[in-house]
C-alpha cells in the first residue's frame, strides 16, 4: 500500500517535470563524448599535430609494398634494364588478339602523347618542346628484348619517366606486344636482310634461310 502511493507520487512528480521542462528546439541535445560525434578532420596536406613530423599525410613505413604493385627485382640502371630484357619474358603470346587490342589502347593512352600514333617520336608533348622520343622504329629499340621494353615503361629511360605506378604490370606487358606490332614492319625488314650475309653456302638460294626463320621471330600479325 505505501510503496503504491510512493510511486503514485512519483509518477505525478514525473508527468510534472516534464510538463515543466518544455523541450527547446533551439538547443543541441547532449552529446556524449563529442569527439567522437564530430571527429576533428583534417585535409591531407594540413600541419598536424598529432605527428611528430608534424605532417597529416604519412609516408608508409619502409618496406611496405602496395597491394597491387607487384614487388620489382629491378632498379632503374641501363645494367637492370638489360638484365631484364634477358630474364623477363611476356606471359602474353604475340598472337594474343585480346592482349594486342587492350595494348592499343595503353598505347593510345599512356604513350602516343609523346611516341605519336606510329611511334615515330612525334606525338603532341614532343611537338610542344618535350625532348622527342627516337622513333620505336630505330635501331635501339627493335633491338631491344621485350623484358626490355617491359623495363622502359616500368622504370623510364633518361627523359622519359616510369610508369609503373600508373600502368598495371599486366597492361605494360600489353603494350609491349602493341609495341611489337608497330615494329613489325621494321623487323620484317632486318629479318629479310639478315639471313643473306650468314649464308656463305647456298649463294644462289638467298630466300631459303629466310623462309624457316620468319616463322620463329614472327609474333605479332594480328
Ligand atoms: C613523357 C613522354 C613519354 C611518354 C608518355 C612515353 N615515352 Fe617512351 N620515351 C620518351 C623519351 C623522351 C624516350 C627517349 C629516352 C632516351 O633518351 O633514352 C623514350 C624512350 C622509349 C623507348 C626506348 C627507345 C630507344 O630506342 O631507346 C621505348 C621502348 C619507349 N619509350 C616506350 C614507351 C611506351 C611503350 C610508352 C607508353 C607506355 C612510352 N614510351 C611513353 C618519352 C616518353
Amino acid at each position: 500500500m505505501r510503496l503504491n502511493i510512493f510511486l503514485a507520487i512519483v509518477f505525478v512528480l514525473l508527468v510534472l517535470a516534464n510538463l515543466y521542462v518544455r523541450p527547446d528546439e533551439t538547443r543541441l541535445n547532449f552529446e556524449f563524448l563529442p569527439e567522437m560525434v564530430r571527429t576533428p578532420s583534417y585535409k591531407a596536406f594540413d600541419t598536424n599535430e598529432n605527428f611528430s613530423n608534424g605532417m597529416t599525410f604519412q609516408a608508409p613505413p619502409a618496406n611496405t609494398v602496395s597491394q597491387d604493385i607487384a614487388p620489382d627485382a629491378y632498379g632503374a640502371s641501363e645494367a637492370d634494364a638489360i638484365r631484364a630484357g634477358e630474364e623477363l619474358k611476356n606471359p602474353y603470346g604475340a598472337d594474343d588478339l585480346a592482349a594486342y587490342t587492350r595494348g592499343g589502347q595503353v598505347f593510345k593512352t599512356w604513350c602516343v602523347p609523346c611516341h605519336g600514333g606510329g611511334g615515330k617520336g612525334d606525338g603532341p608533348v614532343a611537338m610542344r618542346g618535350f625532348p622527342a622520343p627516337p622513333p620505336l622504329t630505330s635501331q635501339s629499340a627493335l633491338a631491344m628484348k621485350d623484358g626490355r621494353i617491359f623495363h622502359v615503361i616500368t622504370h623510364g629511360q633518361n627523359n622519359m619517366p616510369g610508369y609503373a605506378s600508373q600502368i598495371s604490370a599486366e597492361d605494360r606487358w600489353k603494350a609491349v606486344i602493341y609495341v611489337r606490332s608497330l615494329q613489325r614492319p621494321a623487323l620484317d625488314a632486318a629479318a629479310a636482310a639478315a639471313p643473306a650475309s650468314p649464308a656463305p653456302a647456298a649463294g644462289a638460294a638467298p630466300a631459303a634461310p629466310a623462309t624457316p626463320a620468319s616463322p620463329a621471330t614472327q609474333e605479332v600479325r594480328p
